[in-house]
């Protein structure tokens, strides 16, 4: 039996929360013979705190045979205490007309807290997942305030805008969604984004040679960069089991050796352009479990340069922004 995972989830009274937790109960995204315990973390309102034991009991009802135990909480120490992963969800989304940047100033600091808690208690073998809008840079916020965790142990989500670019080229292409590879979404988890076509394969093929409509690859990109947007006019709320099944992949992926190339927001080293430091979504390879390598073999054309120029440079005006966050 392979050991017990302790997984922490911060904002698990959520929208995304609700979706997630049963999927990681039954064993999605550690497998199906790994047990799990649960570090429940919500605010320490009551209404809140209510809403979190109703979630409890509904897995309990579930009786999952995979899950040992479930700890709810409204203190980080607790939450994250000896915690092997660390999902960070909890913070808030954004309303219609704004955008993920513009919450910042609300949601920055929670990851200063969180940061800290993880680096202190968490188990020497913790990794984070950071969802928590702007994922990217949260992430290197929580990031910066460890001193005994690396930097590469901190990823931030990109997976949703990568599935969302797949079933995009697969409807065009007449294609299942299995078909496409080496779809990798650079930058920032925002309009600035870039989903690389020109590398992506369709069947094994050449993307582009199987899309050969460059307006509508182009119009694309936009769409994808969008997308979170459209969801949220569409149902006045943010996306949310849709996020919770990318943060499925994003583990999942993360910690099976021989999974595809995915792509992860990552530290950057200086690899593609990306300014050293800042966390950009790039190409991932799993080394070992929970252990990735940057795949820095791909080339680009110049329009893409400019493209991943551009969200370099808002990841760069948002580290910008947090500076005082950074200060630790
Ligand atoms: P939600 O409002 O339904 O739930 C968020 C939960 O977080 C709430 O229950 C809230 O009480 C809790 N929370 C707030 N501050 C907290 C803190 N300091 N500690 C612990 N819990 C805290 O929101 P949601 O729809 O679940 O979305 C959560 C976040 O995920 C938002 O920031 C959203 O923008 C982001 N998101 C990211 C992606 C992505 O692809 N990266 C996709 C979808 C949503
Ligand atoms: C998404 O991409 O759906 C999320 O980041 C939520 C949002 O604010 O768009």
């Amino acid at each position: 039996m392979p050991k017990t995972i302790r997984v922490a989830i911060t904002g698990a009274a959520g929208q995304i929360g609700y979706s997630l937790l049963p999927r990681i109960a039954s064993g999605e995204m550690f497998g199906r013979d790994t047990p799990v315990i649960l570090q429940l973390l919500e605010i320490p309102v009551d209404k809140v705190q209510a809403a979190l034991r109703g979630v409890a009991m509904e897995l309990d009802d579930c009786a999952f045979p995979l899950l040992q135990d479930i700890v709810l909480t409204d203190k980080a120490d607790v939450a994250f205490k000896d915690a092997n992963w660390c999902l960070l969800v909890g913070s808030k989304p954004r309303s219609q007309g704004q955008e993920r940047a513009d919450l910042l100033k609300d949601n920055g600091k929670i990851f200063i807290g969180q940061g800290r808690s993880i680096d202190s208690v968490a188990a020497d073998d913790c990794r984070v997942a950071v969802v928590g809008n702007p994922c990217n840079t949260n992430c290197m916020i929580a990031a910066n305030q460890a001193k005994r965790l690396k930097a590469d142990r901190f990823t931030a989500m990109v997976r949703l805008d990568q599935n969302r670019a797949t079933t995009q080229v697969a409807r065009k292409a007449g294609v299942p969604v299995s078909a496409v590879s080496d779809l990798i979404v650079y930058g920032n988890h925002s309009p600035t984004m870039y989903p690389d076509f020109n590398n992506a394969k369709i069947g094994g093929k050449k993307l582009t040679d199987v899309i050969s409509d460059q307006a509508w690859l182009t119009e694309t990109i936009t769409t994808v960069g969008k997308r979170g947007a459209a969801i949220l006019e569409a149902r006045g709320l943010s996306s949310a089991f849709s996020a919770a099944n990318a943060l499925i992949d994003h583990v999942r992926a993360l910690v099976t050796v021989g999974s595809t190339l995915h792509s992860v927001a990552v530290c950057s080293d200086g690899s593609y352009g990306f300014a050293a430091g800042v966390w950009a979504g790039v190409p991932v390879r799993t080394t070992a479990p929970g252990t990735f390598q940057v795949d820095k073999s791909f080339t680009h054309v110049d329009a893409a340069k400019t493209r991943i120029a551009a969200t370099n440079a808002e990841l760069a005006s948002e580290r910008d922004m947090v500076k005082e966050l950074l200060a630790g």
